[in-house]
């Protein structure tokens, strides 16, 4: 039973520059800038961003100061992905029933609020330095308080949702995690690919989904597994010193259309293996979409036995390789592409050869 979380309420990304981190996000990604908080409203030592495209809400924030422990985060991790909230109904509740199951907290649960109202949160640790905020709305009419309206209209993407949040845990450590977000937050486990599933000749991961009873939040946990080479989860693991949050994928209504903008706008995609295209229609099968088309931008396609979904994978969106985001169409699928991982892993072989990482 999911301990009422009603969805994901906005995902908070610590970077070096937010000012400049926003601006790609509005022109590369196509995000509204909503707000803004800082030293003008009220926050002397931190500023933040608040963007938005549809029902994506994305937080952007940087320490001001020296001595702000953002910096170690920072110094640590690089550019990534701190927090991922939750609006919940009852802030106390589940913060008092999560702890209770072994969670631990980080912040106790507090009411806080402006002339537009005011909200509950909370605040527990997951895998690495990640948190997980819930956040009782009660009704407040912006965003969260001490935030500003400044609005900057971004060329928008058709993106629309966060379709699932990927963890990258250390080796033998995915199991504990699938338990961790059952007990403490009723997150059950929904599917599990083995090292089997997802593997070249040479690197492989393992990873098992949890998810929500009505699967609006889905978070896969992936761990590395051995190989002959190095996994790019344990990359990760190396590059960010803990774990932490892979990638985030987004989800379009129209993903010919999506790729096609971000790919004018200069995103950078992972290429996709020569050779893909000659076998992927007889393993996948009738299509809706123009299959030159999807050749032409590069997307990926897989199955299952419910439907079909198209998908594609950014590169890393800062020097280091950690994180990235998905763009992903469902037609009916629930899965996350285990046909177009081992296509894929080549790509990603390549590039981490390139990095001296395997
Ligand atoms: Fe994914």
């Amino acid at each position: 039973m999911s301990l009422g979380l009603k969805r994901i309420h906005h995902v908070e990304l610590v970077v070096g520059n937010a000012k400049q981190a926003a601006f790609f996000y509005r022109n590369a990604f196509g995000f509204d800038q909503i707000a803004y908080r800082g030293p003008e409203t009220g926050t002397p030592d931190r500023v933040s961003y608040v963007l938005r495209q549809n029902d994506i809400w994305m937080i952007l924030t940087t320490p001001l100061r020296h001595d702000d422990p953002l910096n170690i985060w920072l110094t640590l991790h690089g550019d990534g992905v701190r927090d991922i909230a939750f609006e919940v109904e009852d802030t106390a509740g589940i913060y008092a029933s999560s702890t209770a199951a072994g969670a631990k907290g980080y912040h106790e649960p507090r009411a806080w609020g402006d002339d537009l109202g005011t909200v509950q949160t909370a605040s527990i640790r997951t895998y690495g330095e990640v948190l997980h905020t819930f956040i009782q709305r009660d009704g407040y009419r912006g965003f969260l308080p001490g935030f500003e309206i400044r609005e900057i209209k971004g060329r928008g993407a058709g993106l629309q949702c966060i379709d699932h949040i990927v963890g990258n845990v250390s080796d033998q450590q995915m199991d504990r995690w699938v338990k961790w977000y059952d007990d403490t937050l009723g997150l059950g486990k929904f599917v599990s690919y083995d090292d089997h599933d997802i593997c070249t000749d040479y690197t492989a991961l393992r990873s098992t989904v949890v998810a929500s009873d009505d699967r609006v939040i889905k978070f896969p946990i992936n761990e590395p597994a051995d190989g002959l080479k190095k996994s790019q989860i344990q990359e990760y693991i190396d590059a960010n010193l803990t774990p932490g949050v892979q990638h985030m994928a987004l989800s379009s209504d129209d993903i010919l259309e999506s790729i096609a903008t971000l790919r004018a706008n200069g995103v950078e995609f992972l290429a996709v293996p020569a050779g893909y295209y000659d076998t992927v229609w007889d393993r996948v099968g009738e299509v809706r979409e123009d299959r030159e088309r999807i050749k032409d931008l590069g997307i990926l396609v897989d199955h299952d036995d419910k439907g079909y979904l198209l998908q594609l994978f950014t590169r890393p969106l800062q020097d280091r390789p950690t994180l990235f985001i998905e763009i992903i169409q469902r037609r009916g699928s629930d899965s996350f592409g285990k046909g177009n991982f081992k296509a894929l892993f080549v790509t990603i072989e390549q590039e981490q050869g390139l990095r001296g990482n395997l």
